[in-house]
């Protein structure tokens, strides 16, 4: 079965809850739901009022991140049960923002994975080398020592619930996107490594995402490529038009 393009908004900490609501309405006015999955990502603050805004017009919401635990001690955390008691659909694991600057590691994501799983919240699990690593031709390795420990133990199965975002840090937020060539080439690379780990048929029904200053003017060439299944869009996904003009690519 063909693989469904998938391109999901990550707000980041953008966006008070009435800046949130008028994007809905903006972007609701523009969107007509088509072939492509489409979701938002946002503050936790937004979620509820953002999953109201978009019942029935098919665009999912999501989280940005989640604890592993499903309740405890844990100040100022959110759970995967939480999340799936306000309807999320999706949750981002391991942007390399959270691995930057909230101390994310390979075991953590590997935990959230098994949590959001478990509470069936479709995960979206970000991996991607940095400008050196990249520099020092070490990226694939790299990337492939993250996919083996982010999905270690998870089962083939359920790679058909599961997204991989490959997001080269070099290329975030900074308007120098890799090139649909470069970002071809890892998508496919990370396929092949969950086939060499889980199987062909586990490879198949990954998707794969390309992230990193998407924008309309480069969504075509990236998103035409045969192993990358949509993209997860920072900034461009915060303009009602712009995002809307990625998902038309
Ligand atoms: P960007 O961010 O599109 O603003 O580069 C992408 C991301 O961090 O998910």
């Amino acid at each position: 079965m063909a693989r469904k393009k998938f391109i999901a908004g990550n707000w980041k900490m953008y966006k008070t809850v009435a800046e949130a609501l008028s994007f809905a309405e903006a972007f609701k006015a523009l969107y007509v739901s088509g072939p492509h999955d489409v979701a938002i990502l946002a503050p936790y603050t937004q979620l509820a009022a953002l999953k109201d805004a978009f019942a029935g017009t098919g665009v999912l919401v999501g989280a940005q991140n989640l604890h592993f635990e499903a309740e405890g001690a844990y100040t100022g955390e959110v759970s995967a049960p939480m999340l799936k008691e306000l309807g999320m659909d999706y949750v981002i694991i391991g942007h390399s923002e959270r691995r930057q600057y909230f101390a994310e590691t390979d075991e953590t994501v590997n935990k959230k994975i098994f949590a959001a799983l478990s509470a069936d919240i479709l995960p979206i699990v970000c991996v991607g080398e940095s400008l050196p690593t990249r520099e020092a031709g070490e990226a694939s390795q790299f990337v492939g020592a993250q996919v083996a420990a982010g999905f270690a133990g998870v089962g083939a199965e359920d790679f058909e619930r599961i997204t991989i975002a490959y997001e080269p840090i070099w290329a975030i937020g900074t308007g120098l996107a890799a090139t649909a060539e470069q970002a071809e080439d890892m998508c496919a690379f990370i396929r092949g490594k969950v086939a060499e780990l889980f199987g062909d048929a586990a490879a198949e029904a990954v998707r794969i995402q390309y992230g990193g200053s998407v924008k309309p003017g480069n969504a075509t060439e990236i998103l035409t490529k045969p192993d990358i299944d949509g993209a997860l869009v920072g900034g461009a996904s915060l303009v009602p038009a712009d995002f809307k003009a990625i998902i038309d690519f």
